[in-house]
């Protein structure tokens, strides 16, 4: 039974910080540069703005799966926070600045990206966006580190 709970929990563990830290890497390393190079600012704040519309989504499915799972096998598998590694410890720190971090991004500097483009405000659209685009770099690196302290973690 405690098996099961872990094969389950862990693999929907690591779907979902496939899809939150390799949404992050593809949109930060790979469509933003693009984006920037070729196309002008209203229409390219515009595709910022809806393929982070629809990246948010899947990250906040991500994100409540990973709570969820990590709590999961922290109180179903291991017994509690007591019980746990360093390295878990740390992966726990640092996913609660990435949430929150996130969090910041959906409601405060994306809802304003969202109206400068409609009052076709593009100079300040451009500025939310920037400021969006540098947390995800942040949130990404941490991402890295995470993934580096949770699975090489294990073995110090
Ligand atoms: C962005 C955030 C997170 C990332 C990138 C991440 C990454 C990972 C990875 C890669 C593993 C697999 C380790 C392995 O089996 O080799 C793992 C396992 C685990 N994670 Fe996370 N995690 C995150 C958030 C969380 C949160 C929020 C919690 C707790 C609430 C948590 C608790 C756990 C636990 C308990 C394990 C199992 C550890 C073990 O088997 O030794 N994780 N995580």
């Amino acid at each position: 039974m405690l098996q099961n709970i872990m094969a389950v929990a862990t693999t929907l563990h690591i779907l979902s910080v496939i899809v939150w830290i390799g949404g992050m890497f593809f949109a930060h390393m790979a469509l933003r540069p693009v984006v920037a190079n070729l196309l002008e600012p209203p229409i390219r704040l515009q595709v910022m703005a809806q393929v982070l519309e629809r990246f948010f989504l899947w990250v906040w499915i991500a994100v409540i799966l990973l709570w969820a799972t990590g709590l999961w096998i922290i109180f179903g598998f291991f017994d509690g926070m007591a019980s746990i590694r360093i390295s878990v410890h740390i992966m726990f720190s640092l996913a609660a600045i990435m949430t929150a971090l996130y969090i910041y991004i959906f409601f405060i500097p994306f809802p304003n990206l969202r109206l400068a483009i409609s009052t076709e405000n593009f100079k300040q659209a451009g500025q939310y966006l920037a400021k969006i685009r540098s947390i995800i770099g942040f949130n990404l690196l941490l991402g890295i580190i995470t993934v580096i302290i949770a699975t090489g973690g294990r073995y110090f």
